[in-house]
């Protein structure tokens, strides 16, 4: 819980007058996510708005309205009723700009930050303009988004700042130096930024998943496939290519979770009345980033994952390799109960 309420008797009256002008209770919460097209995004827009309390109003955006099939498919009915596509590309504050114009009274009560993208393989073959990109879209995209619904929701004192995560911005893996540090600048945004938005009962949860089967993973690895490796030396490529690669292919196999899934913690989270400030979505993680947290010189989570890739590598595939078929098992046993309506 990170949400202390005002105890201020004149902001609480303040808080009180604003929150008249809110919509009553059962009108359904206007909710814009960024990155529809796709995974997460998509999924998320989906639940949402085919929510049967219908408890949202969405605002699925897209930076290319072109790719917009997918998600009018998956909406269904929902499509222009619950749920509303608009162009928005996190790179462009003048398309921001236009996307939130264009709302009624630019009101936004849940504002789900989940574009991004990806950047793998050694730095010496990436270009520092790659690496800015991976900035402007993952860390000033959401800049760029806060900055424009933060001042309305100060005003109003209420609402809810999302931003999908990831656990890199914890925990720095190998071969993602760049993407890692991105998601380090959002987090260290967003706990710098907490205590305003404390301060004007806003709430502010960052939501950290471990791996996520979308285009992602695929869009990233293809990439890394095509790269030009001449620029650093015969062991990093073999490194990155026969093994980290290898390697997270069997991650993403055992341990990866659906977008659907993903969606439903996010719905969790904007559903509860004390939204936390952080928030898991793959247990397995939880453990790993804790250790950080154990020591803080570092030793304990680095020699430990070091061992894991270098030294430890068989024992690491067996145990995914187990992982994956616990899960396939309690897959199997869900469906049957399912089945038999008993869940
Ligand atoms: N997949 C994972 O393993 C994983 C794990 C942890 C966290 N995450 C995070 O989850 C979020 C969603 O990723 P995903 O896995 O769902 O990947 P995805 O399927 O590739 O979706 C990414 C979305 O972001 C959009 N996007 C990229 N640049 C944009 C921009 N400038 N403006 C607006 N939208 C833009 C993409 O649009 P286009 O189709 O136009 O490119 C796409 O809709 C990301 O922030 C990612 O870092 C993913």
């Amino acid at each position: 819980m990170h949400h202390i309420k005002c105890k201020n008797p004149v902001s609480s009256t303040e808080s009180n007058l604003h929150s008249l002008s809110l919509p009553p209770p059962m009108e359904p919460r206007i909710v814009l996510i960024t990155g529809c097209s796709s995974g997460i995004g998509l999924a998320l827009a989906v639940k949402l708005a085919n929510d049967e309390q219908r408890r949202f109003k969405v605002i699925a955006t897209m930076r290319n309205l072109a790719k917009r099939e997918a998600l009018e498919e998956a909406a269904g009915d929902a499509l222009n009723d619950t749920l509303e596509i608009k162009k928005l590309d996190v790179c462009s504050e003048s398309s921001i700009r236009e996307c939130m114009d264009s709302l009624p009274g630019r009101h936004v009560d849940i504002l789900i930050n989940n574009a991004g993208v990806g950047l793998i393989g050694p730095i010496e073959c990436q270009s520092i303009d790659d690496m800015k990109g991976v900035f402007e879209t993952n860390f000033f995209g959401v800049v760029r988004m806060i900055k424009e619904v933060l001042p309305d929701m100060k005003r109003r004192r209420s609402g809810h700042i999302v931003v999908i995560s990831s656990v890199m911005g914890l925990q720095g893996i190998m071969f993602n130096d760049i993407y890692a540090a991105s998601k380090f600048a959002v987090e260290g945004f967003c706990e710098s930024l907490l205590y305003q938005a404390m301060k004007f009962d806003i709430f502010l949860t960052l939501v950290e998943p471990g791996p996520v089967v979308t285009e992602f993973e695929l869009k990233t690895n293809e990439e890394a496939m095509l790269g030009d490796y001449s620029k650093t030396d015969p062991e990093t490529v073999e490194m990155f290519t026969n093994f980290y690669l290898k390697n997270t292919k069997a991650i993403f196999s055992s341990l990866g979770q659906t977008p659907a899934e993903v969606a439903e913690h996010v719905l969790h989270v904007i559903t509860m009345e004390e939204p936390p400030f952080r928030h898991q979505t793959n247990q397995v993680y939880t453990p790993v980033t804790a250790l950080k947290y154990a020591d803080p010189s570092g030793e304990l989570v680095n020699d430990i994952l070091y061992k894991l890739v270098f030294h430890h590598d068989t024992l690491m595939q067996a145990s995914l390799q187990a992982i994956k078929f616990i899960r396939w098992k309690a897959n199997k046993v869900q469906q049957g109960a399912r089945m038999l309506g008993l869940i």
